[in-house]
């Protein structure tokens, strides 16, 4: 060999990337089968009025409707962004088993003294603004409330969520040929690069399509493995629809990463599914909580304060019910029609399009450690709610057996509150059997604000949950 061919095979060996056009030939499962090529039932999304539907989030129970922006965060200036200060912010576990609760609750929201993060029908989280730490504490304490203090400084949480790589882990990501890992939460670079690493390395099995763009660009970037084989079956999986949600794209990649790299020796559940993975829905918001708003949660659409939709009220079954909100400043706002949003619009168009005949829709959120199948319009169930239930069950068991985490398993508008037009209602719309939204940890130690150390370990018992679903689905 001369010496030229000897540093272009060194380098093909050091780095797989460098060397795509090498290996990156069209491989079978690459190409995504669609409509055009396999018949489907249709499905008619436009026709939907305002009605009533799902999501659940165990984080979004008050539906608070601001009616101004907010402008009264204090700001620091750090790496010429402007970054939201949450010094001497606290959050609160609130009981709401007294009658008066919710009231007083929703009274505390409306003046801007607390925010919710998220509840049950016995407990409520809230975030308490440095400046009503006093005032709060005499109102619950005067209407006699129970509540204790979760995060006695929210921003020291933030400052503690994400520390830097160390020494080993730096030099193993620049040997990898990909810059993921799962010590800690990666900018959407990362995230991207890690998925079109995989689709170079393992082009026969793994390939990476943008579905479309956020409301700022960036691509909504959907990785599938598949063996091609034409009985398998189909799985959809999405993170990030809530940007401040980390663990979610955090778990997701995690998932990916196991069957990606190991799929010559996954289990034949695994290898009898077509697996799509979605892992960050909400690419804008994402990069918007590590730049400048670490709490924020809705996508970028929009001005101001009052910026973004809640993608998750967003989609086009029941939209426009309960438990969403029609203020563009709300937290829950559900855009100005159903599937307004360029990120859900994208989903239902990839769904409308796509040959594939999913089996399950999984949709990973923060935080509260629930699995939820529909209803989340309304308090209703659909007829295989037994049957959801069951399954649920038992993906509940498994990760409490691997990770020792208890998840609650229940309908969404049962368990949490009623909220319309959320994803995981609309793909049951679709007649999409086996789906669920999962509310990763944790139960509010630290909710949105989980330190990165908490990713292996969730992920890890999550995965346990992925597979008895895998099995399921095969048995249909
Ligand atoms: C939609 O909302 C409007 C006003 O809120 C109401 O008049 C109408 O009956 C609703 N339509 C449906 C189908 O619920
Ligand atoms: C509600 O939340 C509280 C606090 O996290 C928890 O102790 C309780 O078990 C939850 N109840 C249900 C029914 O989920
Ligand atoms: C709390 O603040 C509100 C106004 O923001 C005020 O009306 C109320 O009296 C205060 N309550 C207490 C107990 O200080
Ligand atoms: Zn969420």
């Amino acid at each position: 060999m001369g010496s030229l061919t000897k540093t272009v095979v060194l380098l093909c060996v050091i780095s797989s990337v460098l060397c795509t056009p090498f290996i990156n030939k069209l491989q079978p499962g690459q190409e995504w089968p669609t409509r055009s090529s396999v018949k489907q039932p249709y499905h008619q999304f436009d026709e939907i009025e305002n009605g009533t539907i799902s999501d659940t989030v165990a984080t979004e129970v008050a539906a608070q409707e601001e009616k101004a922006p907010e402008n009264n965060k204090p700001k620091v200036k750090e790496d010429d962004v402007e970054r939201i200060d949450y010094s001497g912010a606290q959050v609160w576990k609130v009981s709401t088993k007294k009658s008066n609760a919710h009231r007083v609750i929703n009274q505390l929201a409306s003046e801007k003294l607390i925010a919710s993060w998220g509840g049950n029908h016995t407990s409520i989280d809230i975030l308490v603004k440095p400046k009503a730490v006093e005032n709060v504490t005499a109102t619950l304490k005067n209407k006699d409330i129970a509540y204790y203090i979760m995060i006695e400084d929210l921003q020291q949480r933030i400052d503690e969520e994400n520390p830097p790589l160390d020494e080993n882990e730096l030099e193993l990501q620049d040997r990898r040929g990909h810059r993921m890992t799962w010590k800690q939460y990666h900018r959407l670079e990362d995230i991207h690069g890690f998925l079109d690493y995989l689709a170079k390395t393992y082009p026969s099995i793994v390939s990476v399509n943008s579905i479309g763009k956020s409301h700022e660009g960036r691509d909504l970037k959907v990785l599938r493995i598949s063996d091609g084989k034409k009985t398998n079956k189909a799985v959809f999986i999405d993170g990030g629809i809530h940007a401040r949600e980390w663990i979610s794209p955090a778990v997701v990649t995690y998932f990916i990463n196991q069957f990606a790299e190991n799929f010559d020796v996954e289990s034949d559940d695994i290898r009898n599914i077509d697996w799509y993975f979605l892992p960050v829905v909400n690419p804008d918001g994402y990069e918007y909580t590590h730049k400048t708003d670490r709490l924020w949660r809705k996508n970028r659409r929009g001005f101001g304060g009052c910026a973004g939709a809640d993608l998750n009220r967003n989609f086009g079954y029941q939209w426009g019910g309960k438990g969403a909100s029609r203020y563009p400043c709300s937290e829950i706002y559900r855009g100005s029609g159903p599937f307004s949003e360029p990120e859900s619009k994208a989903i239902a168009q990839f769904f409308k399009s796509t040959g594939a005949d999913f089996s399950a829709y999984l949709t990973y959120h923060s935080y509260g450690q629930y699995l939820l199948y529909p209803w989340g319009y309304d308090n209703a169930l659909p007829p295989d709610h037994k049957n959801l239930e069951t399954v649920g069950k038992m993906m509940a068991q498994a990760i409490q057996k691997t990770g020792g985490s208890e998840y609650k398993v229940g309908s969404s508008s049962g368990l949490l509150y009623p909220a319309a037009g959320g994803s995981d209602d609309w793909a049951k719309s679709l007649n999409i059997k086996y789906t669920y939204t999962i509310e990763l940890s944790d139960t509010g130690r630290y909710g949105f604000v989980l330190p990165a150390s908490y990713i292996e370990p969730v992920a890890r018992e999550n995965l346990a949950g992925l597979r008895v679903l895998a099995s399921q689905v095969n048995k249909e």
